[in-house]
């Protein structure tokens, strides 16, 4: 290769070939067909699926989701969403590489799923698993100026426990370069040691195609632009590898709280000339698991205080897009969540970065099955040829994101409680372990007496265990790691604003309909809903208080993982039976984003630097309620409060460590419904009045409001054609009290410089189109989500609800 440098040398002046790499975000101008005949322009990321219809025969299973417990298989209608991502996609646009560029490479971020990578025709590249980043050489297919990319995808029926997505969904980049060039894969920052003032830093350049002739230079820089440490003429060989250890004084460090990155550059030259230059962001930390310290992050112990999210997007569907992404995180830091875990797949660079920069830990996990099939057409069918390449772009990938604390090999494997299960473990970790020494490695077993007997959870650097908090105590004693993770808890189901009656503690709601204690009196009783009194759950899980106990009572027990933060399409437990069911019930967060009760329980535990009060259910019932018993809930991080119906004292009353619901909730269980003012008042363990929270009866519908988030938190968008505004919308009275119980049908219009993109009201049973400006309020509320145009001007939304009359527009300006 190198010899083939010296003889384009004579064709290309050098002054060309002094020129750094070009990367190109590949996100205009494909073409996208099914057939290959009929042909529409999209943009990527891209999810060809998500604009539906629903439709129960998609993916239609039918099934025993023995995770689940079920032993007979019954049908499964909106298991992965119902929507049509199943078959064959085809994408392609041309790609222009000029001359001046010898070596061509394609990044994807995740295609779903087999992508084939043709270019001019001739295969380039393939990868089978939809999830993983992979890279495509093109140079031996490419020619000067234009060049026809093709990108082949199909989707299986039965592949997947919940939507996938479909499509190139994520971000597809250009890589152009010289004959020499620095490999962002080979390269490795790592934080060794962080101590008396200083941390030592160890970094692995990588470069392809180089030889004695090549040599770099290393600069990190600060914040401000400072040069913190640097080190020039480092020498390669034609390894292509080369360890320095570099020395930064007075680090800041990376925390969750403290999101402090650096700017690393690095500088390749050839003979003295410049040909490639990369800048990455890095960030100095350090991370440990043990006995003694349990999970601690440079140094410092601390609980983990985490969230699972599936990789889709409610409305947006898997097509990811920054401010959807920004937006996800920004609302779990702000309820005290320190950490994600990307169940069960590799996440985005994208997710990755916005990690980085917002401050959030992440455990990246990989796979959901190995060799033996969760569902018939799913990742087994690879396991075997890809699980190695597949862990090995995972880590190379992703390891220079300070965020990533954590990897994860599996979840739920079928193959805890074998032999084989164990070895394959210790390979899996082991591979990890050795292109990445500096983190630790997890996975979320489910069946702990299989685990522990089979010596598969003590071979894990992490043992990580799914739900059954009840087993802790016996699993910590078999456990030579002397910690444990709650790498999946909780479970617990609700929909925004449904509550039911009597509240009832159960792990299977009577209006649940699955399959272990099949009923068909209770489907007949079903809405497909769950409360909203944070009190039902699955037979296999447990209520937020349950996971706490554990935290706050037993040093070993390193934090948690919370299933989910977020609702997600597919997987409706309980009602994986019940039609039209089509998305999930356990998030903190419905689809649409909007906060469900259980957010503020959260917050009150987890945030603590601002206080919560929170009131629940809503006062807005009918006149059938009057009278009738409405147990009142006040999620606080306050130990003692008073409630008050409309003025009259309720009692007042504090936290109970002996019991379960009261240790982390205040309850009023016997309070009888009247129309008016609930409200509560909360005093510190001091005994002083600390604050207050009113809920007020709402009159008759009248307005609309308009609240809108962008990511820059100004109310403006970006002119960048792929920014996004947030707008919920809410049904209310004149005195601005939400209409609690509304599902008035609205519609909406998006004028000037912006674009309807998206509406969701969080409803799982909801059949209406994502994509379509009209949808009905789920109690009250709805998100519509408004694409910023390329170039700037005002984007205007009307929503307009016709049953009532009444219209509200709002004004986004796009700079
Ligand atoms: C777990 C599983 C998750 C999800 C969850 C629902 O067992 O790991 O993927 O299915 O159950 O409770």
């Amino acid at each position: 290769m190198k010899k083939q440098l010296f003889t384009m040398l004579l064709a290309v002046p050098l002054s060309m070939l002094a020129q750094p790499r070009q990367e190109i975000t590949l996100s205009e101008n494909w073409s996208f067909s099914h057939d290959k005949k009929t042909w529409q322009s999209v943009s990527v990321p891209h999810d060809w699926a998500i604009a539906g219809p629903f439709n129960k025969k998609w993916d239609l299973q039918k099934v025993a989701i023995v995770q689940n417990g079920e032993t007979e298989a019954t049908e499964k209608s909106g298991r992965s969403g119902a929507l049509p991502w199943i078959g064959k996609g085809h994408y392609r646009r041309t790609i222009n590489i000029p001359r001046k560029w010898m070596h061509a490479e394609l990044v994807f971020d995740g295609a779903m799923a087999e992508p084939t990578v043709y270019l001019n025709g001739e295969k380039a590249g393939y990868w089978a698993y939809g999830y993983n980043a992979f890279k495509v050489d093109i140079t031996p297919y490419m020619k000067v100026g234009e060049n026809l990319l093709e990108v082949d995808l199909q989707n299986l029926e039965e592949s997947s426990r919940w939507y996938p997505g479909a499509g190139i969904y994520r971000p597809v980049k250009l890589v152009l370069t010289g004959n020499s060039y620095i490999d962002p894969w080979k390269t490795f920052f790592r934080t060794t040691e962080i101590k008396n003032g200083e941390a030592i830093l160890d970094v692995t350049v990588g470069a392809c195609d180089v030889d004695e002739q090549n040599s770099f230079d290393i600069e990190i820089s600060d914040s401000k632009g400072n040069v913190v440490a640097k080190q020039t003429g480092v020498n390669l060989t034609s390894t292509g590898e080369e360890n320095i250890r570099l020395t930064i004084n007075n680090p800041m460090a990376w925390t969750p709280e403290t999101p402090y990155l650096y700017n690393a550059k690095i500088k390749l030259y050839s003979l003295g000339d410049l040909v490639d230059e990369v800048t990455q962001k890095i960030g100095i930390r350090t991370v440990k698991c043990s006995k003694d310290g349990g999970f601690q992050l440079n140094g410092v112990t601390r609980k983990i205080k985490g969230v699972c999210l599936h990789h889709d997007l409610g409305p947006l569907g898997a097509a990811i897009n920054k401010s959807a992404l920004i937006r996800q995180i920004k609302m779990m830091k702000e309820m005290g969540c320190d950490a994600i875990r990307t169940s069960h797949n590799m996440p985005s660079q994208m997710q990755m970065d916005i990690c980085d920069s917002l401050g959030m830990m992440v455990m990246a996990e990989s796979f959901d099955m190995w060799k033996y099939p969760k569902c018939k057409n799913g990742y087994a069918r690879f396991f075997d040829d890809w699980a190695d390449k597949d862990i090995t772009n995972l880590v190379l990938a992703n390891r220079n994101h300070p965020s990533i604390v954590m990897w994860s090999i599996g979840n739920e494997i079928p193959e805890q409680g074998s032999a084989e299960g164990r070895l394959i473990s210790i390979h899996l970790q082991g591979l990890c372990n050795s292109l990445d020494p500096t983190r630790p490695v997890t996975q979320g077993m489910d069946r702990a007496e299989e685990a522990l007997n089979s010596g598969f959870a003590q071979a894990m650097n992490v043992p990580g265990f799914n739900y059954r908090v009840h087993k802790y105590q016996k699993n910590i004693e078999q456990l030579p790691q002397g910690f444990l993770l709650g790498s999946e808890t909780a479970s617990t189901v609700s929909s925004r604003g449904v509550y039911k009656f009597p509240v009832e503690v159960t792990d299977n709601s009577q209006y649940a309909s699955w399959a272990p204690t099949y009923d068909p009196k209770a489907i007949e009783k079903a809405d497909g809903q769950c409360s909203s009194y944070d009190v039902e759950y699955c037979s296999w899980s447990n209520l937020p208080d349950d996971d706490w106990v554990w935290q706050d009572d037993k040093p070993w027990v390193i934090g948690e993982f919370v299933w989910t933060g977020y609702d997600y399409l597919g997987e409706p437990t309980p009602y994986d039976e019940y039609w039209p069911a089509r998305s999930s019930y356990f998030g903190i967060c419905d689809l649409a984003g909007l906060p469900k009760d259980r957010y503020y329980l959260y917050r009150s535990k987890w945030n603590k630097e601002q206080h919560t009060i929170h009131l629940l259910p809503h006062w807005s019932f009918g006149k059938e309620r009057i009278g009738k018993v409405t147990p009142v809930y006040c999620y606080t991080d306050y130990p003692t409060a008073e409630l008050f119906v409309n003025g009259k004292s309720q009692g007042k009353i504090t936290k109970n460590r002996e019991s379960r619901l009261d240790r982390y909730r205040l309850r009023w269980n016997d309070v009888k419904y009247q129309p008016g003012q609930v409200k509560v008042v909360v005093y510190d363990a001091q005994g002083n009045k600390a604050g207050e929270k009113t809920v007020t009866t709402a009159g008759k519908p009248s307005a609309l409001k308009l609240d809108v988030w962008t990511q820059n938190d100004k109310h403006t968008l970006n002119a960048t054609g792929d920014d996004m505004a947030f707008i919920t919308v809410s049904l209310t009275d004149a005195k601005g009290n939400i209409i609690p119980e509304a599902n008035d049908q609205l519609s909406f219009e998006v004028t000037g410089a912006g674009s309807f993109e998206a509406v969701c009201n969080g409803d799982a049973t909801s059949l209406e189109s994502f994509k379509k400006p009209t949808m009905k309020l789920f109690n009250g509320q709805l998100v519509v989500i408004v694409r910023g145009a390329k170039t700037p001007g005002i984007a205007t939304l009307k929503v307009t609800d016709k049953k009532r009359k009444i219209s509200k527009s709002l004004q986004i300006r796009v700079e």
